[in-house]
């Protein structure tokens, strides 16, 4: 999903206004996968790792970028190559506070890290790599360019999960198999790797007038105390 979090929006306000007014190609920006010719998809701008070596994930839109370049707290650039639009690397990331800058030319892409020393995996907060992310031709390759999934994307997920559309209301975006809708493949901060925190997961599709009144009444709880986000034998997705 390429929504803008609030920070990275509000990141563009700034440079809008700081502009005078005038959008300018922004640069450098703080983590819209979806708009900037550079990503980091791995870890997420914000997350809270253990102290050592992390591994990080992303992607250039760009044709004929060859190597990114990356910087962290301005200790020295490590020079990574990029194959078929995507790299990833093992980097240094020390107890405290990290600024972590991606560069290919001109653009930039700024994560902020953050590590303590000896973080428990499971500790709250925490960011959790999807198991296995380190085996990118499980999920890309297999003949198919670049980074493309290497298989339709309503299947991938099931050839190591258990299907999660079997019961009768199938729920709006499983309708497409669209799993990455709430799902971040790579990995995430939030528990059962969603895109956002359970708090906001729903009401980035949901918050429509129609729905306020039940919105707010059930605010205080969460949305999957009550409803199957994956499919239901009962209407409306209860469980
Ligand atoms: C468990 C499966 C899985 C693994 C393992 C995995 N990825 Fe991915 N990756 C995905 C999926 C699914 C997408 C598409 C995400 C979406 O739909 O938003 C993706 C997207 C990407 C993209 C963006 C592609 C584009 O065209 O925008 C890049 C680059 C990428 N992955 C790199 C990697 C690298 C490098 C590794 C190994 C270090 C890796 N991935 C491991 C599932 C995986
Ligand atoms: C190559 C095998 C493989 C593929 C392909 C794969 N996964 Fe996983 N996934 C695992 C393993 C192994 C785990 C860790 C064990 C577990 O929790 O099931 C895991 C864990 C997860 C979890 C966390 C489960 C929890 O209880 O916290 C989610 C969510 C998840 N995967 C979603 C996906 C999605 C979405 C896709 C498709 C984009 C996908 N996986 C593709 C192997 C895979
Ligand atoms: C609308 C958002 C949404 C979509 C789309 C979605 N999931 Fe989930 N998924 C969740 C949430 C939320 C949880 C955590 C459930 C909970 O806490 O009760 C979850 C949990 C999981 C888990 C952890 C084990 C479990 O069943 O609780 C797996 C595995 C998983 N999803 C796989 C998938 C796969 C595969 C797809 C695509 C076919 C998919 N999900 C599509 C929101 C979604
Ligand atoms: C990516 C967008 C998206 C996200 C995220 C999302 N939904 Fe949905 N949801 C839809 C769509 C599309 C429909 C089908 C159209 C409709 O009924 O509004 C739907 C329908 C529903 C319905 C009504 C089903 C029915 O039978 O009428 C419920 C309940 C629901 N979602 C709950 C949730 C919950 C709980 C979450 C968070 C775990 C969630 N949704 C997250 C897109 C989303
Ligand atoms: C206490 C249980 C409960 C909680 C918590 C809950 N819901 Fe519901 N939800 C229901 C029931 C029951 C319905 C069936 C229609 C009704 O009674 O309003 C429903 C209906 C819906 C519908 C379809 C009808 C409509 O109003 O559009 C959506 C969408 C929905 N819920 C989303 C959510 C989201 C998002 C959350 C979290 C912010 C949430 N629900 C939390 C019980 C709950």
């Amino acid at each position: 999903m390429a929504a803008i979090r609030p920070r990275s929006r509000f990141f563009l306000v700034f440079l809008a206004v700081a502009a005078g007014g005038i959008l300018l190609p922004a640069f450098p920006v703080s983590g819209d996968p979806g708009k900037s010719p550079l990503a980091v998809l791995a870890p997420g701008d914000g997350a809270l790792v253990s102290a050592g070596r992390v591994l990080v994930i992303g992607r250039t839109a760009g044709e004929g970028i060859v190597r990114v370049e990356i910087d962290v707290n301005g200790k020295g650039k490590q020079s990574v190559p990029v194959a078929g639009g995507g790299f990833s690397a093992s980097v240094p990331i020390a107890a405290g506070r990290n600024v972590m800058r991606v560069s290919a030319g001109k653009a930039s892409v700024t994560t902020i890290v953050s590590a303590a020393a000896n973080l428990s995996a499971s500790g709250k907060g925490a960011y959790v790599y999807h198991e296995g992310v380190e085996k990118c031709a499980e999920c890309h390759g297999a003949g198919r360019k670049g980074y493309a999934v290497a298989s339709p994307k309503d299947s991938l997920c099931y050839r190591c999960h258990d299907r999660v559309d079997g019961k009768k209301h199938l729920h709006g975006p499983m309708g497409s198999g669209d799993c990455t809708a709430c799902h971040d493949p790579h990995g995430s901060s939030h528990k059962s790797l969603t895109v956002a925190r359970p708090d906001s997961l729903c009401v980035t599709c949901h918050d429509q007038r129609s729905s306020e009144g039940h919105m707010n009444k059930s605010r205080g709880k969460a949305c999957t105390s009550c409803h199957d986000p994956h499919s239901s034998d009962r209407s409306f997705l209860q469980k």
